[in-house]
């Protein structure tokens, strides 16, 4: 079948094609319907099935013979390791550790939080919540205390597991300290914390919260699978949003097992049994859906690896796994090959490797430049397939479907809407644009089950955030076109998200940060364009009146204040002191004006402006921390 047939099926029938979708998952009682809209828009799916997670990840794998396959395998070049875990042993461990949080009174819907680095324990807790449906919600390594600590109010988890470290190439990142700063910082306290002590840094536990998790792990009687309504959460998983206040995105269990089974054979068109990399990190969705989840449930062996495309030794690293590993399908984002291409430009480490096993590169994360996806084509001579989606929809919305059909790449395209997503263009009063007009873009509701069902706690802030702007349509946020073909472009953001190396921020949030400092009266940050990691954030701050000091000094508490707060991975190190910032007549701050002076692009200046000379001021601050790059 063609996807224009899969397509049509999907939309002229949508109930049947996923209640098909839903029969490779096993149920402990099969749903008798998929969508139930009586509380829309509010959908949910598959909501009178019963279900779970782990069984569908680990055990029906080991009950259906395949215990010794290699489920995970994990490949640190930071610690020099490499370690293999079968679904059997997989099984075994996530048992143990769900029957001891569960004797510790971890039970259905009670939250956990996870703040770990990539080590296959990662994965182990996250099943072992779904094991006896604990909601769970990972935390990114790169977050600072504070991050952590908002994400520890908002989901009140009654126990955190984290690790006693993190390997960055660059330092050992001391995960202990960092947890323990959360906890006092948060007004909810977990009633427990269960600690992975690494090698290469043991934490000081703290006597009477934290246990060791070897000997929390074996203290208890392994858990069974605990079956969960279809609707029950999986995980929360924070993501940026306009304000520093992180959105808890909230995904369904049954949705989120059906959608991801059908997306390993369907988009990246693998078998069980092959073997599936997804280089990214469980804190966010990508390692969430493809290296944790759909792998496994689709009986793949997933890599969770430990290191970064350069530096680790060197820009042949993901050369030597893809060989050592036989990877079928390597999924990253393009800030990864931009790093390789920018050390290895001819990418002469591949000669020492064979990467034959290799039959396609999947990228997304941010928008994928067409110099990239040629350099790469070139290098690797296989497809280089572009998809995009969202960690509130935590798969696919527009891609390739290489397993239905591979369709010609347009670069700078991600191709088609995939079944489950009617994808529309609106204006500005929600009005279709004609082919190839630029405008938002929206998608008709409901969305596909797998995606967001709300943000936790937060119905009002989902509904104003995602469903009011275009009745009757989530909005993405994200502006792009539809060519003639029916082609997807994705070209850039509508509101204050930045992508950095693939990672989703919020500019809003660290101007949050800025205004805390006590010399700053004002500020704006802006995401510049980057050769390496697409968007860097740059910030411009007003100061009050009377503040004296040196703006040299001034603007490095600015850069260390949103380190210490946010977290290294805002990557913020370019600021500057102005005067004043350029405002319409009304006062709104014109941000998009000098993104475009900070890129080198023409600029007209705005009819609305309160005082063009500003802008003048504003292109000598760039021009102090090197913007534009390339003026043209
Ligand atoms: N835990 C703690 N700190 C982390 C971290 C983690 N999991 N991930 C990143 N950081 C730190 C880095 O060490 C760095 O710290 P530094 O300022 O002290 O050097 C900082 O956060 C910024 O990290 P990053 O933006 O990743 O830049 P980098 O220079 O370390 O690496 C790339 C650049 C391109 C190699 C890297 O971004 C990369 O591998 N990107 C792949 C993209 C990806 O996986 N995206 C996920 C979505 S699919
Ligand atoms: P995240 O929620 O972190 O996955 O980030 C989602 C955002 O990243 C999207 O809304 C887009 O702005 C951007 N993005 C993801 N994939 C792509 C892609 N293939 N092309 C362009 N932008 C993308």
């Amino acid at each position: 079948m063609s996807y224009k047939d899969t397509y049509a099926r999907w939309k002229s029938d949508p109930e049947a094609f996923w209640l098909e979708a839903a029969r490779a998952i096993d149920w402990d009682r099969a749903p008798s319907r998929a969508l139930d809209d009586t509380r829309a828009p509010f959908y949910s799916w598959f909501a009178d099935g019963r279900v779970n997670a782990c069984y569908n990840a680990v055990d029906r794998h080991v009950a259906a013979g395949r215990g010794d396959q290699v489920a995970i395998i994990h490949d640190s070049p930071v610690t020099n390791s490499v370690t293999r875990l079968t679904f059997a042993e997989l099984q075994d461990r996530t048992a143990r550790l769900a029957g001891a949080l569960s004797a510790k009174g971890v039970g259905l819907g009670d939250r956990v939080v996870i703040y770990m680095p990539m080590v296959p324990e990662a994965l182990v807790a996250m099943l072992a919540c779904a094991r006896i449906g604990a909601v769970h919600s990972v935390v990114f390594g790169g977050f600072a205390a504070k991050e952590l600590a908002v994400r520890i109010d908002d989901a009140t988890p009654k126990a955190i597991i984290a690790a006693s470290c993190g390997i960055e190439p660059s330092q050992v990142v001391h995960y202990k300290p960092l947890l323990d700063g959360a906890i006092e910082i948060a007004a909810h306290k977990p009633e427990f914390c269960v600690i992975l002590q690494r090698e290469q840094e043991r934490a000081e536990l703290t006597p009477g919260r934290d246990h060791d998790w070897e000997a929390f792990a074996l203290s208890a009687a392994p858990a069974d699978c605990v079956p969960v309504p279809g609707d029950h959460p999986a995980y929360i998983l924070y993501t940026s949003g306009t304000t520093g206040a992180p959105k808890g995105v909230v995904r369904p269990t049954a949705g989120h097992l059906v959608a991801l089974n059908w997306t390993m054979k369907h988009i990246y068109d693998v078998a069980p049994g092959e073997v599936f990399w997804a280089a990214s990190d469980v804190g966010w969705v990508v390692g969430h859906s493809y290296i944790c989840y759909a792998p496994l449930i689709h009986g793949n062996t997933t890599v969770v690896f430990e290191g970064k495309p350069v530096g680790t030794p060197d820009a042949g690293t993901f050369w030597r796994v893809i060989e050592d590993h036989g990877v079928s399908v390597l999924f990253t984002a393009p800030t990864a090959f931009r790093a390789i291409k920018r050390d290895d430009p001819e990418a002469a480490l591949l000669a020492g490797y064979d990467i034959s096993s290799l039959r396609a590169l999947f990228l997304a994360g941010e928008r994928a430049d067409p110099d990239t996806i040629h350099w790469a084509e070139d290098k690797l001579g296989v497809p280089v397939i572009d998809h995009w989606w969202q960690t509130e929809t935590g798969y696919t919305i527009a891609g390739n479907p290489t397993g239905i059909e591979m369709l010609p790449i347009k670069h700078g395209s991600a191709t088609v809407p995939m079944p489950g997503y009617d994808i529309r263009v609106l204006d500005e009063g929600g009005h279709e644009v004609a082919p190839g007009a630029l405008g938002a873009i929206a998608i008709r509701l409901p969305l596909p089950p797998g995606t967001l069902s709300t943000l936790w706690n937060a119905d009002a802030r989902y509904e104003a955030s995602y469903l009011t702007t275009f009745p009757g349509y989530y909005e993405t946020g994200d502006a792009g076109l539809i060519d003639e073909d029916g082609y997807v472009h994705i070209m850039a953001r509508t509101d204050d998200v930045i992508n950095v190396a693939g990672h989703r921020l919020s500019t809003g949030g660290m101007e949050e940060v800025l205004a805390g400092h006590p010399d700053v009266a004002e500020c704006a940050v802006i995401g510049v364009a980057d050769a390496l990691k697409g968007q860097l954030p740059l910030g411009l701050v007003c100061l009050k009146k009377g503040a004296a000091r040196a703006h040299d000094e001034i603007a490095a508490e600015c850069i260390a204040k949103v380190r210490a707060e946010l977290g290294p991975v805002a990557a913020f190190r370019l600021c500057a002191v102005v005067d004043r910032l350029p405002k319409t007549r009304s006062g709104k701050i014109l941000r998009g004006t000098m993104v475009k002076l900070a890129d080198g692009l023409e600029v007209a200046t705005p009819a609305t402006i309160d005082d063009p000379t500003i802008l003048d001021d504003i292109r000598a601050a760039l021009a102090i921390l090197g913007y534009p790059k390339s003026p043209t």
